[in-house]
């Protein structure tokens, strides 16, 4: 069970000062007293928080403490910086309103601490995950740059922020960060050049000395002693309590962390070195001839080493720091600088180099933050501005930091006294005014256009001619004197005039929250913060890619000759801004007050916070929240928000909405003086009212909700036992028509049992009879068959044996064949195609088919023969068969030849060595190669030849040498002859009148005679266009040896002449050849 608690619980003093009872300035301050003594620093003013800096560190802001602040309400707990995040976050994302948190309060009053209790807070309860996480990280961490680069000690606060500061966080409809953008107010740089007793230059330099490494430094080329920079004020370097190195290794993680590369941290503290730099060049003067006074560089080496780090020229720096062009129309004017001017013009550079660096950073950062998304976001704006300031020496940075407060403070009276009176008035509540006083008039002394400070100290700038701080001041006294908060010695306004503590060249402004002693020096400089161009141009020479880009007005391509607008005008026009963008956000305020002066914990100085709680408006601001109405709503909106209270109102109320909220709250029985009806708003006086409405309205919604959870689980039990019931039925459907079709194909198989039981035995039965009835038939049958046979033989006895002939004689005749042919089968003759022999006919009516089935036989015998053939084989059987064509029966060598193969290369001249020169005369491939004997005409005697023939011609050759002797081409020879006898001769004879017939024919004489001369004959008739070669075969016949014809005669001779022919010459005319006698 929850634990309700309040505001009210264990209360030290009053935790609301609305509450504060009796109500005066005294037990005001009283009150904080007491609770700054209990360590409660946090007090309410209705929704207001007024917060007490306690210069130490309170356990109230751990992680527990987030949790327990976490969706609680505002008055639920004791007050809290949390209460007010939470409230904030929570209409946020609730309700869909940009909030802005305004925290307000002069320096060193926690204004910044409490701006990132604020941030830290929302991070720590808005959505989680990693996205989430990385972007509130990036938020968080951007702090601590901005801090090293914004913030420096002053003597009221060790970590002031010189700068104002607002930041827009982003967050989605789920109320997760999405990102932010951080908007900068004028940077205090004039701190960069010099700073005040007791104070610092900017944290960055102190923690960049102390916290980089010998690296780092050596490459800056920088000295760890602060000593040897003239920028930096030695009285208070070192701060209690800040550990500059370690700030420094923060600061380096967060820039990593908030996603800067690392060449833009290098270039960054380039930066930084190059401002420690330029504030240790010095001048010396150097007379020149016409009397001017003309600066120089004193020690080259701070000059020559900052060049080096920014990549610049060295003669082009010291040459803007000498001279100064001033361009006007088409002239172009350069003057010498003095020293004076030559100091100015390098102040006026650190000055401007660091505020602009420090611009680009928040640039930088914002790139880094800003939301992804371009969906629409809601904006919770935390202000954190310089807070107002009283120094002992106030200058143009003050009024302008005086006057942003002016403004804010301004805003706060808007929205929360006036705008809260008039609202009543508006509303037709009966009110009575409480004064307050509005600052509108001071900030219209400042701001106003025509007559207003800022405006006179612009118009001074702008007008020509000599233009001092003095001038300005006399403008001021003529102008403002009437001015009821302007005060100076020597306006007209005569009271002044003996006011020693008013010195001559100051001016005094009566602030809303004190008065404030101006000194009028360096006003007009810090207004129009003029640059020599020769710098700015110098400066975008250099080849620093950051200093280049921070100095875009030198780009000599982009001279503009018109002024640039005053700082004066700059921040009036970017507080308006920020003013427009404030009034368009639900305001939340921290006032923050300072106890005491001296930064220390548990003093509180009584009149100082009393000073702050008057100027801040705190005492009207709880007058005007205890006579009003801490709660109003449009009556719509209320009636909706609390419609269920009440019957009549729920769920729906069809009357006016104002009618509807009245019946809600009598029926709720509120007591009628704890609320007013306005026009168009419900007013509640009191917060508890609230509450109770709030509790009653969580409690019926929870009723509610049960209610829907109700009917919805009914419903949805209702559907799913619907689905069942009809699966239920589907399924019994299903499961009977089985069961049934199971049955029925049971009781149909019994039946067709018993059916075909019945139909067998019937059939049986049946069958019984059929098969005595048929034997009946039968029997009856064959007895008349019997005695029909027996009438018929009787009657056909004499046809009988006529017939019995034919019959025996078509068996016998089959008999015989069956047997012959069976026979055939054993005594076939073999299967050689010569072999004539083949059985004997047994019958002679057999005739005809044996011969023709020998035919037959013959055939396929052949076939089969002849498919064993190759084609060589082939080629070697016609030829032989066209040698007995030729020779058969003719010649008594042919019988002889038949059994001996037909070689053809006897020789083998391919393979032969010594015939290679023969081998390649002949083109051919050789068909017959042998060796022949020429016969010699003269003696009979024969010469050996080779020779050779080929598909076109016959060679005879040496058959030693191999040297071809005649090449005859085969159509030149026209016949061969041979004799009748067992010889080897023979002539060629050609053709006459050919080439080759020039020596005569040829006699030859060859052991292969059938041979060559088949192949001869064969080649000649393969050849289509050639005649045939004739083939005569005689005993004698004639030869044409070159001229002579001479007659070749065989002979049959005795056995005696041996074995072979031989020739002789009997005469001229006449060689006669005798051959043996065969045996
Ligand atoms: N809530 C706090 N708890 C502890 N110390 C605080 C708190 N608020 C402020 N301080 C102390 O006061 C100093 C000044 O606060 P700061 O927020 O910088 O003032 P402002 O921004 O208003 O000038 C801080 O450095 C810190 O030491
Ligand atoms: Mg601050």
């Amino acid at each position: 069970m929850e634990v309700k608690t309040s505001l009210l619980d264990n209360m030290i003093g009053v935790g609301d000062m609305v509450l504060l009872e009796p109500l005066n300035e005294n037990s005001f301050i009283e009150n904080l007293r007491k609770r700054f003594d209990h360590n409660e620093i946090y007090t309410y003013i209705g929704s207001v928080v007024i917060s007490m800096n306690p210069y130490r560190s309170l356990p109230i802001f751990t992680p527990e403490k987030v949790e327990e602040y976490r969706n609680r309400n505002f008055y639920e707990l004791s007050p809290h910086i949390y209460a007010l995040a939470d409230e904030a976050y929570r209409s946020l994302r609730d309700q869909d309103k940009d909030q802005c948190i305004l925290i307000t309060g002069e320096s060193g009053a926690g204004k910044t601490e409490a701006s990132k209790l604020v941030m830290s807070y929302v991070a720590a309860v808005c959505g989680k995950g990693q996205e989430v996480n990385k972007v509130k990280e990036q938020l968080l961490q951007s702090n601590p740059v901005l801090e090293a680069f914004g913030n420096a000690k002053t003597v009221r606060n060790d970590n002031s922020s010189r700068f104002g500061k607002y930041m827009d966080i982003e967050f989605d409809f789920k109320g997760d960060p999405l990102g932010g953008v951080i908007s900068n107010y004028l940077l205090e740089k004039s701190r960069v050049c010099k700073q005040p007793r007791g104070e610092r230059n900017f944290h960055i330099f102190y923690q960049l000395l102390s916290g980089a490494s010998n690296d780092t430094l050596t490459k800056l080329k920088l000295d760890r002693d602060f000593s040897k920079y003239n920028y930096l004020s030695l009285d208070s370097a070192t701060v209690n309590g800040l550990d500059d190195a370690a700030s420094f290794r923060t600061v380096w993680n967060a820039m990593q962390i908030v996603g800067f590369m690392e060449d833009e941290v290098q270039s960054v503290l380039e930066l930084v070195a190059a401002v420690l730099k330029l504030g240790n060049i010095e001048f010396k003067p150097e007379s020149r001839v016409n009397g001017f006074d003309e600066s120089r560089v004193k020690d080259k080496n701070d000059l020559k080493e900052m060049c080096e780090l920014l990549g610049i020229e060295q003669s082009v720096l010291e040459r803007a720091f000498s001279y100064r062009t001033v361009e006007a129309k088409m002239e172009k004017v350069s003057t010498t600088l003095n020293v004076a001017q030559a100091y100015y013009a390098r102040d006026a550079l650190a000055k401007n180099l660091y505020s602009r660096l420090f611009s680009w950073l928040v640039t930088r950062i914002n790139e880094s933050i800003k939301a992804q998304a371009k969906t629409r976001h809601k904006v919770m704006g935390v202000l954190d501005i310089y807070g107002f300031e009283i120094f002992e020496d106030n200058s143009f940075e003050q009024f302008i930091i005086n006057y942003c407060n002016e403004k804010l403070q301004q805003i706060f009276i808007e929205l929360t006294l006036r705008e809260e009176q008039e609202e009543y008035i508006r509303e037709g509540i009966e009110w009575t005014n409480i004064e307050y006083f509005n600052n509108a008039i001071i900030c219209d002394l400042i701001e106003n256009n025509q007559n207003g400070i800022l405006a006179m100290l612009d118009e001074e700038c702008l007008r020509p001619g000599t233009v001092t701080d003095d001038t300005f001041l006399d403008k001021l006294n003529t102008i403002c004197a009437e001015h009821q908060h302007f005060e100076s010695r020597l306006s007209k306004n005569s009271k002044f005039l003996t006011d020693h503590s008013l010195p001559h060249s100051c001016f005094r402004i009566q602030h809303y929250a004190g008065k404030v002693l101006y000194r009028v020096e360096g006003f007009v400089d810090k207004n129009n913060d003029l640059l020599y161009r020769d710098l700015s141009q110098a400066m975008y020479k250099a080849t620093h890619s950051l200093m280049k880009q921070l100095f875009p007005e030198g780009n000599p391509a982009k001279v503009n000759l018109k002024r640039p607008p005053t700082a004066g005008f700059q921040f009036k026009a970017s507080v308006g801004g920020l003013m427009r963008n404030l009034q368009t956000k639900n305001p939340n305020y921290i006032r923050c007050i300072k106890p005491n002066d001296k930064k220390a914990a548990h003093i509180f100085t009584e009149s100082l916070v009393c000073h702050q709680v008057r100027y801040l408006g705190l005492m009207e601001n709880v007058r005007v929240r205890r006579a009003g109405y801490a709660f109003r709503q449009s009556y719509e909106s209320s009636l909706e928000r609390y419609k269920m209270l009440c019957k009549q109102t729920w769920p729906h109320w069809r009357g006016a909405a104002r009618d509807g909220v009245e019946v809600l709250l009598t029926d709720c029985s509120v007591p009628a003086e704890e609320f007013a009806y306005g026009r168009s708003k419900i007013f509640i006086r009191n917060p508890r009212t609230l509450f109770t409405l709030e509790e009653r309205r969580r409690a019926c919604l929870e009723d509610l909700a049960t209610l829907i959870q109700k009917i919805y689980r009914g419903w949805r039990c209702r559907t799913q036992f619907l689905l069942l019931k009809k699966s239920q039925v589907v399924v019994a459907a299903w499961y009977r028509r089985y069961a049934q079709q199971k049955k029925y194909q049971k009781i149909k198989s019994a039946t067709l049992v018993m059916q075909s039981f019945i139909r067998g035995w019937k059939a049986r039965k049946i069958l019984r009879q059929l098969k005595y009835e048929k034997r009946c038939k039968e029997a009856v049958t064959t007895i008349a068959a019997y005695w029909h046979g027996t009438q018929v033989r009787r009657e056909y006895r004499k046809f009988f044996r006529a017939n019995a002939g034919k019959k025996i004689y078509n068996f016998t005749i089959q008999r015989i064949m069956q047997k012959y042919f069976l026979g055939l089968k054993t005594t076939m003759p073999s299967m050689s195609p010569i072999d004539n022999t083949w059985p004997a006919r047994p019958y002679m009516f057999l005739e005809g088919a044996h011969s023709e089935l020998r035919r037959i036989f013959h055939f396929w015998r052949c076939k089969k023969y002849q498919g064993q053939f190759t084609e060589e084989k082939k080629a070697v059987y016609e030829e032989k068969l066209e040698a007995s064509e030729i020779f058969k029966d003719k010649k008594a060598l042919y019988p002889s030849s038949v059994s001996q193969p037909f070689k053809g290369d006897y020789l083998e001249i391919q393979k032969n060595p010594k015939y290679q020169k023969l081998n390649s005369a002949v083109e051919d491939k050789v068909l017959l190669a042998d060796v022949v004997n020429k016969i010699n005409r003269a003696n009979g005697k024969g010469a050996p030849r080779l020779f050779l023939l080929t598909k076109n011609n016959f060679v005879l050759a040496d058959q030693k040498t191999g040297q071809v002797k005649a090449s005859v081409p085969l159509p030149d020879l026209t016949s061969v002859s041979v004799s009748t006898q067992s010889d080897g001769f023979f002539a060629l004879k050609l053709k006459e009148g050919s080439a080759s017939a020039a020596k005569g024919d040829f006699l030859l004489s060859s052991e292969h005679l059938i041979e060559l001369i088949t192949k001869l004959h064969r080649t000649g008739a393969t050849a289509a266009d050639r005649d045939q070669i004739n083939i005569d075969i005689s005993d004698e016949f004639l030869v044409q040896f070159n001229q002579d014809k001479v007659c070749v005669k065989f002979i049959q001779g005795g056995p005696k002449n041996g074995n072979s022919a031989a020739c002789k010459r009997k005469n001229n005319r006449l060689l006669e050849v005798s051959v043996p006698s065969s045996p």
